[in-house]
């Protein structure tokens, strides 16, 4: 074996290096990545759906393998069966927590779609606040990932309202994952997240640098609130509201709990209320209790 160094003046000499004299670093130990079985498939699917309703094809095993595959190492576990059990035994549920953080793909972004916060800035919100005049308005962002939905709410209330005062308004956003949650109410940003959908203009009046990261200001924070909930659960105790959003989240269901959850949605949004959905999301077949309705290049639903 002869060993070369390009631009290195003793290149004859270790070309007569043999291997023996050559100090070999040792590797670092190169773990074997534990694999899930069909079995081990099936065992994960229905326990992601009970807890999510998050629906995982039997394809998707790489999805499970990778995206728990650490969760599983930290817990010491040589196999996702082991793992499994674990889990489930864990009455302090934090193994839980941590699935379902790993599992819920929280993409999302500042005024994402652009069209949704026209339509609220144009139509839904002079209506709603013309109707409730004193009253107070309730939004909620359901499935609010990790608060982009939510802030650029707050920021199209602000430059519609002026400064809000709190007490007349009330602007929630909620999602099963803690960690998205987490980050939502502490209100900080990466220079990723932040380039994703924010202008330039709103980045500098409604956030505060933070070394390489961006703060929402407290003038907007201030006007939000945010809580896990998970909308496979009972929606008792929720109040009504005026607008819901409810985006990019059903996708990732059954028809079946699809259906579930929009029945209890239509169940806590006012009789005049409006409710958003995904860009791609259709609510056809799925709850006859909405009723499309358009303007401009929008559409938002209302109860029938
Ligand atoms: C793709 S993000 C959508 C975020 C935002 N609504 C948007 O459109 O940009 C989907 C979010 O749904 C949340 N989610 C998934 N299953 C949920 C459930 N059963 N209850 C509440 N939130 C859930 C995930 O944690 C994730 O943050």
């Amino acid at each position: 074996m002869s060993i070369s160094r390009p631009g290195h003046q003793d290149n004859k000499k270790d070309a007569t290096l043999s291997t023996s004299r050559i100090a070999v670093k040792p590797f670092p130990a190169i773990r074997k990545r534990i694999t899930i079985n069909s079995t081990e498939i099936q065992l994960f699917a229905r326990y992601i759906n009970d807890l999510t309703g998050i629906h995982i094809e039997p394809s998707k095993a790489y999805l499970l393998e990778t995206r728990l595959g650490k969760i599983l190492e930290h817990e010491s576990c040589d196999s996702f069966t082991t793992f499994y059990y674990k889990a489930k035994a864990d009455t302090s549920k934090i193994i839980e927590k941590q699935i379902i953080d790993a599992i819920t793909t929280n993409e999302t972004l500042f005024f994402r779609d652009a069209s949704p916060f026209e339509l609220l800035k144009h139509k839904i919100l002079p209506e709603v606040f013309d109707k409730r005049s004193n009253k107070s308005v309730r939004i909620w962002s359901a499935a609010c990932s990790t608060g982009q939905e939510v802030y650029s709410i707050a920021i199209i209330l602000r430059e519609l309202l002026g400064p809000v005062n709190g007490t007349n308004l009330k602007l929630v956003g909620t999602d099963i994952s803690d960690a998205a949650i987490k980050q939502a109410s502490y209100g900080m940003y990466n220079k990723f997240e932040i380039e994703r959908g924010l202008p330039r203009e709103r980045l500098q009046r409604y956030f505060e640098s933070h070394g390489e990261n961006w703060k929402i200001k407290d003038e907007i924070r201030f006007m939000t609130s945010f809580n896990r909930f998970n909308l496979m659960g009972s929606f008792a105790g929720m109040g009504k509201y005026d607008i819901i959003f409810c985006r990019n989240v059903a996708i990732y269901f059954t028809l079946d709990d699809r259906i579930k959850v929009f029945n209890k949605i239509a169940d806590c949004l006012e009789p005049d209320g409006y409710l958003i959905i995904g860009s791609t999301e259709s609510l056809t077949g799925v709850c006859p209790r909405f009723v499309p309705k358009r303007h401009l290049k929008s559409i938002f639903y209302q109860l029938r």
